[in-house]
């Protein structure tokens, strides 16, 4: 089975990448399957204006991962601009994908009808750029949140697109979803998000994630009253921290009363402080390591050697050589 995802270098993680999307490619890396994961960089150019901050993301992306547990003897990491097949492949699926797809995208069609002025073509074409990320490989699996499962089936779209023109060329990707973690609330009970100013940070210091913590939002009750256990964001995120037992005993607290949010929000953080302790040591000594270059190096090499397996064949087909 061949699994491939792209992250893209927009800024420091949360922990709602981290349960959507991150802790899933580092657990399927120990599960057989031949994993292929990537920074997206050419996807950031739509949204970063600056060659400084991107490097720096980028890189950025790659401490984490590592941080996190992900082995590159495991795996194949690299950067997406370093196999620029991705890009020509891009133009290619172009030609055979209806824009009326392209218009249907939530995320494009949220951007036009929000009416953001920083809008551009770049952003209209993000699912044929992702289309050619997961087809280049002949991918079979896409671990991802929720909010990119259209994408995955625009991919999907656009392959059915190629191969009846073509003939059978690209194999049909489908999307891998944690039902339990596919959309992760963030502190004002939205979905949590970069964009909305809703996060909590993994690699932020103590005092950050802290302010983070202690802004979400809840329900306001008397103290002395049993604290609603439903729909409460703060149980939703210490369960994927901790284990059912010390879930139960945080759950009883709520129930008995006399607790308080406060005392249930400092909770929740030593629990965070301590799950991503480890990997802030971790990245910190990574930081000023010549291995990451290397490691992308190599995981490049392998990436273009896969990538040029299909792009052969769309040549071919297309009549380009
Ligand atoms: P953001 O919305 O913060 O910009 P990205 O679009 O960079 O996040 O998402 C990176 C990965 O993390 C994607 O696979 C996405 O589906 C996943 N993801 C992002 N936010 C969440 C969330 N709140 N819950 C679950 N998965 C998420
Ligand atoms: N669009 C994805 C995101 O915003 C990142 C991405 C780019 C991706 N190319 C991909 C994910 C290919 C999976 C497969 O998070």
């Amino acid at each position: 089975m061949r699994i491939l995802s792209g992250i893209k270098p927009t800024g420091r993680p949360h922990i709602g990448n981290y349960l959507g999307a991150m802790r899933q490619h580092i657990e399927l890396q120990n599960e057989g399957h031949e994993c292929l994961y990537f920074v997206a960089d050419y996807h950031a150019l739509t949204t970063i204006r600056d060659g400084e901050t991107l490097k720096e993301y980028r890189r950025g992306v790659v401490l984490d991962y590592l941080a996190l547990g992900l082995d590159p003897n495991k795996v194949t990491l690299f950067y997406q601009s370093d196999v620029p097949e991705h890009a020509e492949l891009q133009w290619i699926l172009s030609t055979v994908t209806n824009p009326g797809l392209l218009e249907r995208a939530h995320a494009w069609k949220d951007s036009v009808e929000k009416g953001k002025r920083d809008i551009n073509a770049g952003l209209f074409m993000y699912p044929v750029l992702m289309a050619a990320d997961i087809l280049i490989y002949q991918s079979d699996f896409v671990p991802v949140g929720k909010d990119q499962k259209q994408h995955v089936e625009i991919a999907r779209d656009i392959a059915i697109a190629f191969n009846n023109f073509y003939g059978e060329t690209f194999k049909l990707p489908q999307d891998k979803i944690e039902k339990e973690v596919e959309t992760v609330l963030g502190t004002d009970g939205q979905k949590m998000s970069k964009s909305y100013n809703n996060t909590i940070s993994i690699f932020a210091d103590e005092a950050e994630i802290k302010k983070q913590v202690m802004g979400i939002k809840t329900a306001s009750i008397d103290l002395k009253d049993a604290m609603p256990i439903k729909d409460d964001i703060i149980l939703s995120l210490y369960k994927q921290f901790s284990t059912p037992k010390e879930l139960q005993e945080l759950e009883a607290k709520y129930s008995d009363g006399g607790f308080g949010y406060g005392n249930a929000k400092k909770a929740l953080l030593e629990k965070l402080l301590s799950f991503f302790e480890d990997a802030k040591i971790k990245r910190a000594k990574l930081e000023s390591s010549k291995e990451i270059e290397i490691i992308m190096e190599a995981g490049a090499k392998k990436a273009s050697k896969l990538a040029w397996q299909t792009m052969e064949k769309v040549y071919k087909k297309t009549g380009l050589r």
